[in-house]
């Protein structure tokens, strides 16, 4: 849901909640609206952890003076900037291939990609591509050449 989601949010907040755009104060948003809510924020953050079964910590670095909580607006791990990465590419996906060219009334077809289409609850597809290309023997020969290379 994550794409339409953040379609959704990006449009609303701007729209119906003058209130709450008044009252975010996000230090480093560069994907998401700056004026998000945070029960949007909150509902993308706890998306993204269900997407590749992770939680915060895993793309939020901890405070430099209290390592026991997390510093949200950091960007010193390199996670958070893939995240960002794929936020793009997921919204992108989105907006070129899937919604300009969905019907109304919508078939019963796939109509968005969203973080777990591709990670399914892991935090690197790779775990379960591994599996797949069991099943597609062409695969096996191009993975190990990746492997020698790194
Ligand atoms: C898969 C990586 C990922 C996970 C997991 C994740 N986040 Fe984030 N988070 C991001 C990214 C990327 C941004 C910045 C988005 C942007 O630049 O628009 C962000 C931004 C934020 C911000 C805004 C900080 C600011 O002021 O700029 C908060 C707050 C936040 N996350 C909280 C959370 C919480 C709480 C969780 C766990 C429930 C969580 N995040 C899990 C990637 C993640
Ligand atoms: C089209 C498929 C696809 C979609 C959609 C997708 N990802 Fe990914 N993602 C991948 C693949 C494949 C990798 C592994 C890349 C590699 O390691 O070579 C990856 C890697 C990552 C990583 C770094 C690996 C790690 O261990 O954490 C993060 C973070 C991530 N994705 C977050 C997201 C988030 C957040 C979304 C939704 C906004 C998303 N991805 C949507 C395919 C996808």
């Amino acid at each position: 849901m994550i794409g339409v989601i953040i379609t959704l949010t990006t449009n609303s907040t701007k729209i119906h909640h003058p209130v709450n755009e008044m009252n975010t104060d996000w230090k480093n948003l560069k994907v998401l609206p700056q004026n998000i809510t945070k029960d949007s924020l909150m509902f993308v953050m706890h998306t993204f952890n269900a997407s590749l079964g992770v939680d915060c910590s895993h793309c939020h670095a901890a405070q430099k003076d209290n390592p026991e909580k997390l510093d949200f607006a950091s960007d010193a791990k390199m996670n958070k900037e893939i995240a960002r990465g794929m936020l793009v590419m997921t919204n992108d996906i989105n907006s070129k291939y899937f919604l300009p060219h969905v019907p109304d009334p919508k078939p019963k077809q796939i109509t968005s990609v969203y973080c777990i289409t591709c990670h399914r609850g892991n935090s690197n597809p790779e775990a379960y591509l591994q599996g797949v290309s069991k099943m597609i023997p062409i695969l096996m020969p191009l993975k190990k050449n990746e492997m020698k290379m790194k």
